[in-house]
């Protein structure tokens, strides 16, 4: 395991030419050796896209005038079993952030009754935003046993430059909600956007250095897509093009793998609006998840957080032939029924 510091970390995520394929190689292969070249699959269900936020990056925030969805529990429980049946072994519930006991009640259902009919075979991951200790608990105690909230960005400035500033976008109750998930006993992710407007290799640096300290289980991190309908399309041809951010992407991905070899890293749909062999890059750099949609295809138009979003009109057994064929072409197998949890996650759990 690598003990990076700042510095070295600058260093690899400038490096180009011959110095980024090695970072790469050597990426794969500490994966390889700790965790083997395994992708574990969670079935995305996109619950819903009404949000009680603004966030300046996102298709979905609440003053964008869409069409507002939210699956019916039917639609949820067809979902859940159409990953029983594609041999997905988790769920991953992700939706717009509501507070209301209505929403929060809801989940609770949901992911009870999932467990229930799937005779707890199915893992499920929630990713429900911001929300209070209590309801974060009532979630566990139905059978969620992860959860994914982004911090976007560790560093404070940067994240109010991405925000509003409002008591709904506060950087401190963010963090502290990550703190209550770690407190409660799930196996958390969090994770930025990379290529963000202001957004310096230091920060993305001390991005690393933050997943590190907090010793997630889990870190998804993606390109940032500009999207036309938000406030930080105004800086679109101010960052870097879609290869560079790529790339930076790769590169933040194959320095975690070295950093933290035993946790589980997304390869992030995002990559394959960049690339068309995106998330193949992104698992050759060290990550080991893949989240296949399984949304029904009618709403996938209406959660588009980011333009050009890939797989949006392919049917769910599409998608997992496609994978498939993805992986394995590149020396990658699938864990078809298996929970894939976080091997961070559960060697601290043994000691
Ligand atoms: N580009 C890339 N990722 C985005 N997200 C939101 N908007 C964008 C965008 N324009 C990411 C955020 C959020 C996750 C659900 O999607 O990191 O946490
Ligand atoms: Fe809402 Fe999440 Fe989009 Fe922010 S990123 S506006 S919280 S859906
Ligand atoms: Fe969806 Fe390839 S993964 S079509």
């Amino acid at each position: 395991m690598e003990q990076y510091n700042k510095e070295d970390l600058i260093r690899l995520l400038s490096s180009q030419g011959n110095d980024y394929k090695m970072l790469m190689k050597r990426a794969l292969e500490t994966k390889k050796l700790h965790i083997g070249n395994t992708i574990y699959l969670r079935g995305l269900i996109e619950y819903s896209n009404i949000c009680r936020k603004n966030c300046f990056y996102c298709g979905v925030r609440k003053d964008n005038k869409i069409v507002r969805y939210q699956l019916s529990d039917e639609e949820v429980y067809q979902c859940a079993d159409m990953a029983m049946e594609l041999g997905y072994g988790s769920l991953a519930i992700q939706s717009g952030e509501r507070n209301d006991r209505e929403f929060t009640d809801k989940i609770t259902e949901l992911v009870f009754n999932i467990k229930q009919r799937s005779n707890n075979k199915l893992g499920i991951t929630l990713s429900c935003g911001e929300q209070k200790e209590e309801v974060y608990k009532e979630w566990f105690d139905a059978g969620a046993h992860r959860y994914l909230l982004r911090i976007e960005s560790s560093t404070p400035s940067l994240y109010y430059k991405i925000h509003p500033q409002t008591k709904e976008h506060d950087f401190e109750t963010r963090l502290n909600a990550v703190y209550s998930l770690l407190s409660l006993g799930y196996q958390v992710g969090t994770g930025v956007m990379i290529g963000l407007p202001f957004q310096t290799i230091e920060h993305l640096a001390d991005d690393l250095l933050f997943f590190k300290k907090l010793n997630v289980a889990m870190v998804g991190m993606g390109p940032f897509i500009p999207h036309p309908d938000t406030p930080l399309w105004q800086y679109h041809t101010q960052i870097p093009d879609d290869r560079t951010r790529l790339q930076l992407t790769m590169k933040m991905i194959a320095c975690l793998r070295l950093m933290m070899p035993k946790i589980n890293m997304v390869a992030a749909t995002a990559n394959q609006t960049l690339a068309e062999d995106g998330r193949e890059q992104a698992v050759l750099a060290g990550a080991n998840i893949i989240m296949p949609n399984l949304t029904p295809t009618k709403y996938r138009e209406q959660y588009l957080i980011y333009p050009d979003k890939a797989c949006v009109g392919d049917k769910p057994n599409e998608c997992r032939n496609c994978l498939y064929g993805r992986m394995k072409k590149i020396g990658h197998e699938i864990g078809y029924n298996l929970w894939g949890d976080s091997q961070a996650f559960l060697s601290q759990s043994e000691d």
